[in-house]
């Protein structure tokens, strides 16, 4: 709570800041590996960096909101380790967003899921840290909202909004398209960081070596994701690793829940013009 205090009142952004942005478990660790793999295209030409070989995504780009107050966090924002801006983190909803943020002119990805496979990747998440519970209870939580960051429906409304009003600064993707279209997807994502592909060859190059470095599979059997340990939260890193697929729920959800789910989608997404299906 402290450090949420603190990251709301204290943190000062720059305009060339990227901020990435997600509920949790809708691909928050996808979108830092795609994001970090596109800026650092530029370091490879001066030398071969591979970071996230080595390091778990988490912990290179921290959430702000939980670890504002860090020695880790507070050396990460003073030395980013790259001249082109930081990348930075959090899962807040907008507004709970540091009202500098708001009018810093700086950039942010937020990344959204179909509801009901966040449901089960959180289920999953939760089961793992806390042991098992009943996925009624998961779903039961998800409906009524009560979830750490609150609200799935009004955390990605609020980005979805400010991203109608303004789209130079706040894009946002979907996990399912990601998976649907990579490469169209990468694309657009470098393209709002200003570090756009060249429609040649060399561009196509580059967007397959960052969607090879950030692809589920190779990320999930890193020595470092399979048996490293996030220090910060002591976390294992494979519990960010699971299937990293759409459409998971099918196996875990009973028809009545996923009509549910449905329900409350179409009631809270009325009006606003976004879908978060499931394809
Ligand atoms: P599943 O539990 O459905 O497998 P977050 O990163 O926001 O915590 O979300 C975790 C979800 O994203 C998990 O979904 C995880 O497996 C998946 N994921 C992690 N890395 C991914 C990647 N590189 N590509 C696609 N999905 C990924």
């Amino acid at each position: 709570m402290q450090s949420i205090m603190a990251f709301r009142s204290e943190f000062q952004p720059r305009r060339d800041d990227i901020l990435l942005i997600s509920f949790p478990k809708t691909g928050t660790t996808w979108l830092i590996a795609l994001c970090h793999n596109i800026l650092s295209l530029d370091d490879d030409e001066k030398e071969e960096v591979d970071v996230l070989a080595k390091m778990n995504p988490h912990e290179l780009v921290p959430p702000l909101d939980v670890n504002f107050l860090s020695d880790q966090v507070q050396d990460l924002l003073l030395n980013p380790g790259r001249s082109k801006g930081r990348l930075l983190q959090t899962h807040l909803p907008y507004n709970c967003l540091p009202e500098s943020v708001r009018n810093s002119g700086c950039k942010i990805v937020h990344v959204a899921r179909n509801p009901k496979d966040t449901l089960v990747s959180m289920w999953h998440f939760y089961n793992k840290i806390f042991g098992p519970f009943p996925v009624e209870r998961a779903a039961e939580s998800f409906c009524s909202g009560v979830l750490p960051c609150g609200s799935f429906y009004e955390h990605v409304v609020g980005y979805w909004e400010e991203s109608n009003k303004r789209p130079e600064e706040v894009l946002f993707l979907k996990y399912e398209e990601l998976s649907r279209d990579p490469e169209e997807q990468v694309r657009k994502l470098a393209s709002f960081m200003r570090r756009p592909f060249s429609s040649m060859e060399d561009g196509d190059a580059e967007v397959e070596k960052v969607l090879r470095r950030s692809s589920f599979n190779r990320l999930k059997e890193l020595e470092v994701n399979k048996n490293g340990v996030w220090e910060l939260h002591r976390l294992p890193n494979n519990t960010f690793f699971r299937k990293g697929t759409v459409g998971d729920w099918k196996c875990y959800l009973t028809p009545q829940m996923a009509k549910r789910i449905d329900q409350l989608t179409r009631l809270k997404l009325q009006g606003t013009g976004l879908s978060l299906d499931d394809f």
